[in-house]
């Protein structure tokens, strides 16, 4: 029998369940996921009723579906005030295809390999500064490797004042969301006012329009000497579109920021956790060492992005705690039907991937850090989705399970590390991202 109604969800207020969401996204998603199945219905102020979806069928239905099916950029506004409203993530349609198009190649294929290099220099170059016995919070040290390659990737490999200026920059920048309370300036749109240097919003707005600046900076620069390379800005600079028109520089701008939020910021928390499962199991990390160990003194960077258990940690830790819990929303153009429920148009839809990396039925003890799981079987993109999928699917895939896979060979073959404290790292809200509390505090022995 085909139904219409939303699926069923909790009652309270919606004020309450957005709150609830902000704080405690995890521990919400669970209880609803018990108490309600694999599509519940969530009321968050100011949106429309969210229908989360975690059965792979459902996620396969909407990842496989005719991209004009749905569009994602118009629910992604919680972005704009990071990302402007030119970005990549709030596109739809022809321009959201198109635009994907000219931003992918510098992501993939051959172009990874001449990324390699620079992870591994990057990573050594920040380790190097660490001291025995002197706390370490692994997610800032993993945030200043990330910025550095998304800087290359997104500016070749030029230096200088400029870069050291805006790393800074955006670090604060989203440092600011680092707790649920400070993500609440996301979610709340009376808290987004303007008040000078003393108001968190006020101090966001002119952090972002220093960033701005810089880049501005750049283009002008590269536009007057008539640079070129193999960069992501280079190839934005030159596309033309359909009737000859280049880029304006407003699109410019919001699209590098796009890429260097998104870029950075999700690899290193991956990173972070990375570095706690590891250091929390000592088997996982002696069977890490092992295999690093089987590849003799400098091993080649692809040889090390092919070793099948350090693909393992990897892949497991963006199944346990996935950086993201929710792809980008899909809001159905046309009535849609998913596993036997008819939707309406404008309905949004939520695939979760916290929850899909949570069922019970695929992934035994799911509470659990098992890598093994993905040695002994393979996961299809509707039961194993940390980049999301279809037409929306993360451009950066394979820059971000590189960077993973490099970072923890430099480090874990060079230093030795342990957790400075032995309590468990609780998971929490930081912007929209889910990541450790304190950052993974480590030391070096
Ligand atoms: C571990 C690291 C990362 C994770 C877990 C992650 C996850 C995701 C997810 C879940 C989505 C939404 C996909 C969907 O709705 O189906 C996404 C989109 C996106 N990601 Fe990533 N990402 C990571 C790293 C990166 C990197 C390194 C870049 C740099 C290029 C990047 C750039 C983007 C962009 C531009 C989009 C928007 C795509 C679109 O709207 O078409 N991400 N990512």
């Amino acid at each position: 029998m085909v139904t219409t109604k939303l699926p069923d969800g909790p009652k309270h207020p919606r004020w309450l369940q957005l709150i609830q969401w902000i704080a405690d996204p995890l521990n919400c998603l669970n209880a609803y996921s018990r108490r309600y199945g694999d599509m519940f219905t969530l009321k968050l102020t100011s949106f429309e009723p969210f229908v989360f979806l975690s059965h792979p069928q459902a996620i396969q239905e909407i990842f496989t579906a005719d991209p004009k099916q749905f569009d994602s950029g118009r629910t992604n506004g919680i972005a704009r005030p990071l990302v402007g409203d030119h970005s990549l993530l709030l596109l739809d349609g022809n321009i959201h295809s198109s635009r994907r198009r000219l931003i992918m190649p510098p992501f993939h294929g051959e172009r990874m390999h001449s990324y390699s290099q620079i992870i591994c220099e990057s990573a050594k170059l920040v380790a190097s500064q660490w001291t025995v016995g002197k706390p370490i919070e692994a997610r800032a040290a993993m945030q200043e490797i990330t910025l550095e390659v998304i800087l290359h990737a997104v500016f070749g490999l030029r230096q200088g004042e400029r870069y050291q200026q805006i790393k800074p920059l955006l670090g604060a920048m989203l440092n600011m969301m680092d707790s649920p309370l400070s993500s609440s300036l996301l979610f709340f749109k009376f808290l987004q006012q303007d008040l000078g240097d003393w108001s968190p919003w006020g101090k966001m707005r002119q952090r972002k329009q220093h960033i701005y600046d810089l880049l501005q900076a750049e283009i002008n620069e590269r536009r007057s000497n008539e640079l070129s390379g193999n960069d992501v800005l280079s190839l934005m600079m030159s596309a033309r579109d359909e009737n000859g028109q280049p880029m304006t520089d407003a699109e410019l701008l919001d699209e590098l920021m796009t890429l260097l939020i998104a870029g950075h910021e999700t690899t290193a928390t991956a990173l972070s956790w990375a570095f706690y499962w590891i250091h929390k199991l000592p088997q996982v990390r002696q069977k890490l060492l092992d295999e690093l160990d089987s590849l003799g003194d400098n091993p080649e960077p692809m040889a090390i992005s092919r070793l099948p258990y350090l693909s393992a940690v990897c892949s497991e830790t963006l199944r346990i705690y996935p950086v993201l819990p929710l792809t980008f929303a899909r809001v159905t153009n046309s009535p849609f039907k998913i596993m036997g429920h008819e939707f309406e148009a404008n309905t949004m839809l939520a695939p979760c991937i916290y929850l899909t990396h949570h069922r019970e039925d695929l992934y035994p003890e799911p509470e659990k850090f098992k890598p093994e799981r993905f040695i002994e079987r393979q996961f299809t993109p509707y039961e194993y989705l940390p980049f999301g999928g279809g037409n929306r699917r993360c451009i950066g895939f394979a820059l971000a399970l590189l960077e993973m896979k490099l970072v923890l060979a430099t480090i874990l073959s060079n230093y030795q590390l342990a957790l400075a404290d032995t309590k468990p790292v609780k998971a929490q809200r930081r912007g929209l991202t889910i990541a450790p509390a304190n950052g993974v505090r480590m030391v070096l022995l």
